[in-house]
């Protein structure tokens, strides 16, 4: 169920530019810090990683070819709906990391942060540019330069940049290649060909991960003490958001054949895996306790959507009730006990799911 229709490129633009609690954000930083950055206790790992990125193994991998024309077809209307809005929503956090990591670059002369913050742009224009030409299939392409101009912009300080962004990188990889390797093992459920990038794809986003991942070992007090609370709200924030985000699509999971609980707790699974190389905590996200959490905030989360539509004085109660419960149930959520573990001596984890 999306909230409003995309019909049109206005609707387009109305949804990329929505500033819900669930929608992606454009971020703003401190760039002085950023360039203060000392990559040195991490030199060899480092070196090899930009390394990779100078080899470009995708420099050929984003151009269409002819299924685009081929395979594209009429989708039933809520199928459709629910498509054009996970295009809408991951163009709008492809070029979230685009626009922050090109603003970093451009204010920082750190060759080390420079050169990264280069390819990371590189690749994530990629990204959105290659989402917008299915876009532009239904004559929906988004206007991004309007987009960066005119989106509202958060800012956050660099470690929260780490932790965030480090968390989006890697869960957005556990998402494409879920999706990639499901479609892979039932064939008639691909819908539109876009799902036959994601496995090339998401070895760019595990890599920018793993950059990030060097940034916080390379300072290994953003890994511990007090740090670790915020660690914490990072984990639950990313997992809650993606968790409602994705019940409110229904229709394009049937599709796919996977079944949304099955699905998200499959890619937290794998990006709690993962992330183990950097945070000496996790979530236990199968603990039935955390599960019925995150059941309730979804209830919570449909609560303020229907409140919002009925509208008036009731409407606005409803919301605040709605609210509340939601806020109450994050806290508690929060407050779960969580795994513990040691960090590896090796930083670097290989992209194997
Ligand atoms: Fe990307
Ligand atoms: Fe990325």
């Amino acid at each position: 169920m999306t909230a409003q229709a995309i019909e049109s490129r206005d609707d387009v633009m109305r949804h990329a530019k929505s500033e819900t609690l669930i929608s992606p954000r454009f971020y703003k930083t401190d760039y002085a810090a950023m360039n203060r950055l000392d990559m040195s206790p991490v030199r060899a790992e480092w070196d090899a990683m930009l390394a990779e990125y100078e080899g470009d193994n995708n420099h050929d991998h984003f151009q269409r070819d002819a299924s685009f024309k081929d395979e594209i077809r009429e989708l039933p209307p809520e199928l459709q709906q629910e498509f054009l809005d996970f295009l809408v929503s991951s163009i709008t956090s492809e070029y979230s990391g685009c626009v922050l990591y090109n603003e970093i670059r451009k204010h920082v002369d750190n060759p080390d942060i420079k050169q990264l913050m280069t390819y990371l742009t590189r690749d994530e224009s990629r990204h959105a540019n290659f989402i917008n030409a299915s876009l532009r299939d239904y004559g929906l392409g988004v206007d991004l330069a309007n987009l960066k101009a005119t989106k509202a912009y958060t800012y956050f300080k660099p470690k929260y940049i780490f932790y965030a962004t480090y968390l989006s990188e890697k869960i957005g990889y556990a998402r494409y290649i879920t999706i990639y390797r499901q479609l892979e093992r039932h064939p008639d459920k691909r819908f539109h060909p876009i799902f036959k990038w994601f496995e090339r794809w998401c070895n760019d986003e595990f890599r920018h991960g793993e950059s990030f991942a060097l940034i916080m070992r390379a300072n290994p007090h953003l890994l511990r003490g007090a740090n670790l609370l915020w660690v914490r709200f990072f984990l639950l924030a990313v997992y809650a958001t993606m968790f409602v985000r994705d019940h409110t699509r229904p229709a394009l999971h049937i599709a796919m054949g996977l079944d949304p609980d099955t699905y998200d707790y499959r890619v937290f699974d794998i990006t709690t895996e993962i992330s183990k190389q950097v945070f000496p905590i996790s979530l236990d996200t199968n603990a039935p306790a955390f599960r019925a959490g995150l059941n309730r905030l979804l209830e919570a989360s449909d609560g303020v959507t229907r409140a919002k539509a009925q509208g008036g004085v009731i409407g606005l109660v409803k919301r605040a009730g709605w609210t509340l419960a939601a806020v109450g149930t994050f806290v508690k959520l929060y407050c779960m006990p969580v795994k513990r573990h040691d960090l590896p001596q090796q930083m670097r984890v290989a992209p194997a799911w």
